[in-house]
Parts: structure tokens; sequence; C-alpha cells
């Protein structure tokens, strides 16, 4: 199983935080953002991680990272030219998964779970992990019947269960076959949610509902919750 932090985008959500820096280097409490999805995939057994940025600061998450030594991972570097969605940066990825299949994360997405049973268990198709959330119009959001996801929605106006599927997929190696096959959306992008579609549709969708906390940080408001809840957690850390 491979990773894939996908962290390109333009972080316009949190302008001008992101005028001279991307998204993914700004801090969450004590560390950069990307410091926290790169813990979850090493958390998880991955050694060979590869991450996709937009051009503009692509240096500097090299600057940062290196070649993963000192974690113990090796890191692959990838270059997303135009801001094409999160499933065509996903797609620049297939080289470097070669045969295996992928645990693909987003780079602004913080998560206290551990998905290391879900990988070392993982069958093939695709796995979602939701997270049951009060404003779940600002994510796609999982329709629910007993244990299968049924359909999933981008941003609905009306959303149909409170379960938002957070940025963390585990996906089979026809993943990469699955994207070809996808038209830009609404707003031209090629859509993770429409991957997803695709599994659920193919009824080799497995889900999990995740007990510790998630945040994106991709506004404002949700950065700085993430900082919030990073930081309440350390404190409660120090005192066991
Ligand atoms: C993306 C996905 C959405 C998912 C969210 C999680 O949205 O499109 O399905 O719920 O990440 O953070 P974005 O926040 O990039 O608009």
């Amino acid at each position: 199983m491979k990773g894939i932090i996908l962290a390109g985008g333009t972080g316009s959500r949190l302008y001008p935080l992101t005028k001279v820096t991307n998204k993914h280097l700004l801090p969450v409490y004590d560390k950069p953002m990307i410091f926290y999805p790169i813990q979850t995939l090493i958390d998880a057994g991955i050694k060979e991680i590869m991450i996709v940025s937009g051009r503009g600061h692509a240096g500097h998450f090299l600057e940062l990272l290196g070649s993963g030594a000192d974690l113990g991972v090796k890191f692959t570097y990838e270059i997303q030219e135009e801001a094409g969605g999160i499933a065509q940066a996903l797609g620049l990825a297939e080289n470097f998964a070669d045969e295996d299949d992928v645990v693909v994360i987003l780079g602004d997405n913080i998560f206290q779970d551990s998905i290391r049973g879900d990988v070392s268990n993982f069958k093939g198709g695709a796995k979602i992990f939701l997270k049951e959330v009060s404003d779940a119009c600002r994510f796609g959001v999982a329709e629910l019947e007993g244990n299968k996801v049924i359909g999933i929605e981008e941003k609905p106006r009306e959303p149909k269960s409170n379960f938002a599927v957070t940025g963390l997929y585990i996906y089979s190696n026809n993943v990469f076959k699955v994207i070809k096959t996808l038209k830009p959306s609404a707003r031209g992008e090629l859509e993770i949610t429409d991957v997803n579609n695709y599994f659920v549709n193919d009824r080799t969708m497995e889900y999990r509902i995740l007990d510790g906390f998630w945040s994106d940080a991709g506004t404002f408001e949700s950065l700085l919750r993430a900082g919030l809840l990073i930081q309440k957690n350390s404190k409660n850390k120090n005192l066991e």
C-alpha cells in the first residue's frame, strides 16, 4: 500500500494567509499543516508517500520535508500544473502507485483516529471515513442505508445525512482507470466524489464512522478549530 497526500490548490479561502505560501505549510498549533496527514500515513504503516502540490511553492515542501529519511519513510514529489480538482491530482500518482493500492489523504485534513487496521485489512474496492457534523453542506455527504453507502453528494444544499465524507480514502489500484473515465464537474474539476460514487455503484465501497476528532483546515474558522483541537489534545496528553 502506498500513500498519497494531495496538497495542491490555491488556498483562496485563506487569502491573504496564502498569498506568499502554500496552505499546507501554514501552522496548525505547533506544526505545519502537512505534518498531520503525514503522521496519519506513518501511523498506518505506510512507508512510501507521494506529495502532490501546485507549482507555486513546491520547493518549500522539499525544503521542509526532504527525503523523509529522518521519519523512516520515502517521499516522492509531483506537481499539479493546473487546479483541475482532487481526482485529477490523484491521477498524477498513477506511475508512483505502480500496481499497489493507495491511501489518499487531503493535505488539509487532520485526524485523530488511526487507520492502521483499515489499511492492513483492506480487501479491494474502496473505503471512506465518515464523521457526523453539523454543517454537512460544506462537504461531500454520504447517504447510508443499513451498512451500505448508497450515494454521495458533493456539497449538497439539502444534505441527505449529517455524515461528511472526510478527506481520507483507501482505493484499489483500479482507481486510476476510474479517474480516466471522469468528466469535469460544473466547476470544471475532476471530483473525488465522482470517483467515490463509481465504487458505490459498483457495490465495493465500504465505510467507517470515525470516533476521534476530525477537521479540515481550509477556511479561517476550520483552521482555528483544528489548532484548538490539537492544542487541547496535546494538553490532555501532557496530563496522562
Ligand atoms: C473536499 C472534497 C469533499 C470532502 C472535503 C473534506 O472538499 O471535495 O468531498 O468532504 O474535501 O475536507 P474541499 O474542502 O476541497 O472543497
